[in-house]
């Protein structure tokens, strides 16, 4: 695998604008399922793919890298899987920390505690404190992560806030709202991908992707790349975003 930086024989994207790029990493099981393998194992090859678009998202200069891991609606899996997903991300993240904070990879981690294995959240806790300092690029492990349990969870938090008397409810804004959610630190998501052929948010990043650029591919998880991520951000350069915005291309008369 190539590190960032090394260079890859290939034309690097760069002045593309996607600061934030967020990706459901999707079509793991079905990859598996294909090779006739069981989809466990689609999950074990989603690592190198993961490693490889972490550094290909640095080559590229993008700011934010959000990463779907584990949403709160996959515990309706099997017991089987999920306990599999829990275990490999806890080992994923603890193998791979050193090496991602050798890159300068700041790590963060968005999602909900309740249910969460106690195992993964530490190892998620201990990847942020190594990684705090660091400002190549943010990666957000989305793990236990669902838009709406983000958005109830900020309600909670701000309801608490105002019956402590710390907020009035005349306050409330857009802006003061977003200071409760997981990271409210981060920017809004510019460029959503999704692997794997479906072509749904799944509730991943609902507040953060208002106005977010969609792109689906028909791309298993395991398959995607640097070099497919390049050519999703050479597409994104291309769209017009014009957040509600219109100009007349006819000069009034
Ligand atoms: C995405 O791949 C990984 C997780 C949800 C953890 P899937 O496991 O959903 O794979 P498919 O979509 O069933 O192929
Ligand atoms: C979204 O994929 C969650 C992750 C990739 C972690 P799913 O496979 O769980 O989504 P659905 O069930 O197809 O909507
Ligand atoms: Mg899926």
């Amino acid at each position: 695998m190539n590190e960032p930086g090394e260079p890859v024989g290939d034309h690097v994207p760069t002045g593309h604008g996607a600061d934030h790029v967020a990706i459901v990493m999707d079509g793991n099981g079905r990859w598996a399922n294909a090779r006739n393998l069981p989809r466990t194992e689609g999950h074990k090859a989603g690592e190198d793919a993961l490693m490889d678009v972490i550094a290909g998202a640095i080559n590229a200069g993008v700011k934010v890298l959000s990463v779907y891991a584990f949403s709160t609606e996959n515990w309706k899996r099997s017991p089987r899987e999920v306990s599999f997903l829990m275990g490999y991300s806890r080992d994923v993240i603890r193998k791979r920390r050193e090496e991602l904070n050798s890159w300068g990879v700041k790590i963060v981690w968005s999602g909900r505690q309740a249910r969460l294995w106690g195992s993964v959240l530490k190892e998620l806790k201990e990847a942020e404190r190594l990684t705090r300092t660091n400002s190549t690029i943010t990666v957000n492990f989305c793990v236990n992560y669902g838009g709406r349990a983000e958005i109830a969870d900020a309600a909670a938090e701000l309801a608490l806030d105002v019956q402590r008397g710390r907020v009035r409810p005349s306050q409330i804004n857009e802006d003061l709202f977003g200071t409760y959610l997981y990271q409210p630190d981060l920017p809004d998501v510019d460029l959503f991908i999704r692997t794997g052929g479906d072509q749904r948010s799944s509730n991943f990043l609902l507040w953060e992707s208002s106005y977010a650029e969609y792109m689906f591919l028909d791309l298993a998880w395991p398959d995607f790349d640097r070099r497919a991520l390049w050519q999703c951000l050479e597409r994104y350069a291309t769209r017009e975003r014009r957040f509600g915005s219109a100009t007349d291309a006819v000069a009034d008369r």
